[in-house]
């Protein structure tokens, strides 16, 4: 396993539920460093783009309108096996069938807002970093 990188989303129903420290203190208490934060409120476009591998997918439509209704924190996660272990403390996309402990079975109740987002591969990783980060607002802390 080695040091990775990935990119994480407090979505709107998390960040509403004000539980943004909370679901942050998961990933330091595992062992993942935040090397980069911003809160922001995507527009349609920047949701769209986002979730582009989606498009065709039925609730394309609803899962945009959902992550546009207000504001996200966007954090890219280091640390061992960051990717893998992020997915594990968020747990199964759907809320009720995801394991108790994880983040989406203790803060979120549906499919459709499930507090989280985390890239499922280090393409992924790669692609949604940059999408949200220029190299200089990441800050490394070895
Ligand atoms: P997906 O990438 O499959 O899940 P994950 O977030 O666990 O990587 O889907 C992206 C988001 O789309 C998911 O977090 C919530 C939404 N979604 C639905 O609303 N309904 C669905 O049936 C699926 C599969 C996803
Ligand atoms: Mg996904």
């Amino acid at each position: 396993m080695s040091t990775e990188r990935t990119l994480s989303i407090i979505k709107p129903d998390a960040v509403a539920k004000n539980v943004i420290g909370q679901i942050l203190s998961r990933f330091e208490n595992a062992g993942l460093r935040i090397v980069a934060a911003k809160m922001m409120h995507l527009s349609q476009e920047q949701a769209e783009g986002f979730y582009a591998e989606h498009k065709e997918r039925p609730f394309f439509g609803d899962l945009v309108a959902f992550m546009t209704s207000g504001p996200v924190v966007v954090q890219v996660l280091e640390g061992e096996g960051a990717i893998a272990k992020n997915r594990d403390l968020m747990g199964a996309t759907n809320p009720k069938e995801a394991e108790s402990g994880t983040i989406r079975a203790d803060f979120a109740e549906t499919i459709d807002a499930n507090a989280v987002h985390g890239s499922d591969s280090a393409a992924s990783a790669e692609r949604e970093i940059a999408y949200f980060f220029n190299d200089s607002e990441i800050c490394p802390r070895g």
